[in-house]
């Protein structure tokens, strides 16, 4: 049927038949709020590439996770900054890191909130990179993929021990998620979930979370672990392997320049799906916005619900408290 029996606007003329006919809905209920953490006591440092976000102590993490949860958010997402970095990174499986330190305080003041913890190495490596670093063969410098893996179950380990809901692998070492699902298991922790960074490309949008989390990787980039952002079919690869091996939920990061993906990966799994709204994207829009160029709430609002319409069940994002207070009114 075409005009003139036919006109779609009909179906737009007031705002309670848009709210019937709405195909995406987007809720606090999505949406999950990322934090950074590092040691000391009535630490509110604001990020400077990332106006409105803090790195917090665990002192007023635990306060602003309070917010976070009244404002009806389900869960935040830890990234922890170490006092002490070596090549190893030793401190992220010390059960007095500051992982272990942030999850407790916020289990101490929250009553529902998940705790995710971010399982990898560069924050706690004094080369930033995801892993363990090794001379190969040809003299170049390289992440060693299976000396790494056993890092990250110490790591997931020790969270999970320390209380954390969930662990969430970012380091894209293969075999990880089998490796940390085994290890878990072996250690009577079958009932905690991973959330698999599965898709996660080499980004350029990450720049302003490696200034909030000081993980620059010293030399080189990560483009020998993480993704290529040309490739598409590939990612349903990872995503496949993790799902085969343990992961309960599965992540596209980044999001905005990624939708393609997460409606892919979507149209071919039925697990759970997430996207990682990353810092460049928030840094972009905040920018913008200071200029008074854009508005930040119609267009922040704007883009979460794309990357929910494109497919994804859960959103992280840096403005997951601010948007849920924007959801409520
Ligand atoms: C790695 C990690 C990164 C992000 C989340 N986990 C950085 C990286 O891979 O370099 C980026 C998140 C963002 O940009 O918001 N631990």
């Amino acid at each position: 049927m075409s005009f003139p029996v036919t006109r779609l606007r009909r179906n737009r003329r007031g705002d309670a038949i848009r709210r019937m006919v709405r195909e995406t809905r987007l809720a606090a209920d999505d949406l999950v709020m990322p934090m950074f953490v590092r040691h000391g006591q009535g630490v509110k440092h604001e990020i400077p590439s990332m106006p409105g976000q803090f790195q917090f102590s665990p002192d007023t993490l635990a306060e602003e996770a309070y917010a976070i949860e009244q404002a009806g958010v389900p869960a935040v997402i830890l990234f922890g900054i170490p006092d002490f970095k070596d090549a190893v990174g030793s401190e992220s499986w010390d059960e007095e890191g500051i992982i272990p330190k942030a999850i407790d305080a916020v289990k101490r003041r929250c009553r529902d909130l998940y705790v995710i913890t971010d399982v990898c190495m560069c924050e706690y490596t004094d080369h930033g990179h995801c892993g363990v670093v090794k001379n190969r063969r040809d003299g170049i410098l390289d992440v060693d993929n299976d000396d790494t893996l056993d890092l990250l179950i110490r790591q997931a380990i020790a969270h999970v021990r320390a209380g954390a809901d969930i662990v969430a692998p970012s380091d894209m070492m293969d075999g990880r998620v089998g490796a940390i699902r085994r290890a878990l298991d072996d250690a009577r922790m079958a009932d905690v979930p991973i959330l698999a960074y599965s898709a996660k490309y080499a980004s350029s949008f990450y720049g302003p979370f490696r200034d909030a989390a000081e993980s620059p990787p010293q030399f080189g980039d990560r483009s020998s672990y993480q993704m290529d952002p040309a490739n598409a079919r590939e990612a349903m690869r990872e995503i496949e392997l993790d799902i085969e091996e343990g992961a309960d939920i599965v992540m596209v990061k980044p999001a905005l320049p990624y939708l393609d993906i997460i409606r892919m990966a979507r149209d071919c799994f039925d697990v759970p799906l997430a996207a990682y709204n990353v810092s460049g994207e928030y840094a972009m829009v905040k920018a913008a916005a200071q200029n008074g160029w854009i508005d930040e709430r119609r267009v922040v609002l704007e883009t979460l619900t794309a990357i929910r319409r494109a497919g994804a069940d859960i959103v992280l994002t840096y403005w997951a408290r601010e948007a849920a207070g924007w959801l409520a009114e």
